[in-house]
């Protein structure tokens, strides 16, 4: 076998681990071909988002993506009773071009709000810090802040919103697999040259568990494996992020299904890919640390335990949704006023679509959002407004019948 394009340092400290310490789980390979240091794809800072990058984020097709999802943190704070200091903290921030959008737009069409904001952003790589510092440098010093993990935050501090964008899917994950019989856990094991993985007994209490609430997969004709991922971090964030949050809101974007969907029998292949110069690959093992690998987000695990954490759903839907009901006013205004077509409306329009596209963006996307410590409206939050019930697209059983009508305010 040929030697395994990928980072040559990268793969010889893999490998040297392995030789030492014998097979790894998938998620430690994954964790280092990603945020090793010095020689990880993230780590490394060789991750490039965009046109010339790797891939795109909806962040990268334009402003009007933090525009219309500044809208809905405007409508946030209305519904929050316009506390005077208002906080959007950020995980997975890249170069900060998201929170460099929603600043903007707060400080033109929503002044009264942009004096109340602060704009948070957790960043453990020093190297991307300095590269939001660069791009944020022009916001007065006290507007915005850094921190390395959710950790340094004491509990309840964060009032306002929580955002991230395509972060969970790039939280490693343990890789198993089924014949038909018992799961196993795939591990990675040197190869000659490159790698190779390795069957083993599920390997931590955490993922025995969460595998024994996944139903043993039936496997379609003629296949004869059913490969999926456990993602054990993102429940773990969610936690993290509920205790943080003293009052607000957690608002993630992602790609990604429901319990249900994801761990389908004909998902034989499970979700996980690379990506590279917008080419998708399906084999992790090569091109180690030279691009991107991810998985999709399980989101009926992470909604209930995010409601374990005292958070509760406010809302699931897909993008395309999710911006029907944020921009479809201005779309209108924009039709109705017969605007002459200036390049600004022109970019306005073609991003709006990139982001909204069926067959792109707006059906692999999907909004979650929770809330914690605030009335729930008669309506939902302006981007759910086109979509229809969350609760019953995870699976989550009705509030109705699972607790009293929730009110934070009754006992004050
Ligand atoms: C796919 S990129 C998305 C970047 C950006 N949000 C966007 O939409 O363009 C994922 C980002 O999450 C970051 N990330 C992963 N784990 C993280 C963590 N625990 N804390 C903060 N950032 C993390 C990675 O470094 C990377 O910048």
């Amino acid at each position: 076998m040929d030697v395994p394009p990928g980072n040559r340092e990268l793969v010889d400290f893999m490998r040297q681990q392995i030789a030492t310490h014998g097979p790894v789980t998938f998620k430690w390979f994954m964790q280092q071909a990603l945020y090793h240091p010095k020689l990880g794809y993230y780590g490394a800072g060789r991750a490039q988002i965009g046109r010339r990058g790797d891939f795109y984020t909806s962040v990268s097709v334009g402003r009007i993506f933090g525009e219309l999802i500044a809208k809905q943190f405007e409508e946030m704070w209305v519904r929050m009773n316009k506390p005077i200091s208002f906080t959007i903290l950020e995980e997975g921030a890249n170069d900060a071009q998201f929170a460099s959008d929603v600043l903007s737009w707060t400080q033109k069409f929503s002044p009264e709000l942009h004096a109340c904001l602060k704009y948070w952003i957790v960043e453990p790589n020093p190297k991307l810090q300095q590269e939001q510092q660069a791009m944020l440098s022009t916001w007065p010093r006290n507007k915005v802040r850094w921190s390395p993990s959710l950790d340094s935050f004491e509990s309840g501090a964060l009032c306002g919103v929580h955002f991230s964008n395509e972060l969970l899917d790039a939280f490693p994950v343990h890789l198993v697999a089924s014949a038909g019989g018992p799961w196993q856990e795939i591990f990675v094991d040197a190869a000659k040259q490159g790698f190779r993985y390795v069957y083993v007994p599920p390997s931590n209490s955490q993922l025995r568990a969460a595998l024994d609430r996944l139903p043993v997969p039936a496997l379609p004709p003629g296949v004869r494996e059913y490969r999926t991922e456990i993602n054990l971090a993102a429940p773990r964030w969610i936690e993290d992020a509920a205790k943080v949050l003293g009052q607000g809101y957690v608002l993630t974007v992602d790609y990604g299904y429901p319990r249900d969907a994801y761990y389908s029998p004909e998902r034989t292949q499970g979700t996980l890919a690379t990506y590279r110069e917008h080419q998708r690959g399906d084999d992790p093992l090569v091109m180690v640390g030279e691009c991107d690998l991810t998985a999709h987000v399980e989101f009926t695990s992470l909604a209930e335990r995010a409601e374990a954490a005292g958070l509760r759903l406010a809302g699931f839907c897909d993008q395309h949704h999710f911006l029907v009901g944020l921009g479809e006013g201005e779309l209108l205004a924009i039709e109705r006023s017969a605007r002459e077509m200036t390049p600004d409306l022109l970019h306005f329009i073609r991003s709006f679509k990139a982001l909204m596209h069926p067959s792109t963006m707006g059906m692999a996307f999907k909004f979650i959002c929770f809330e914690k410590n605030v009335r729930a409206g008669d309506k939902p939050l302006l981007g759910f407004n086109r979509c229809s019930d969350g609760r019953a697209v995870l699976g989550l059983p009705s509030l109705e019948t699972t607790q009293e009508p929730y009110d934070p305010y009754a006992a004050m």
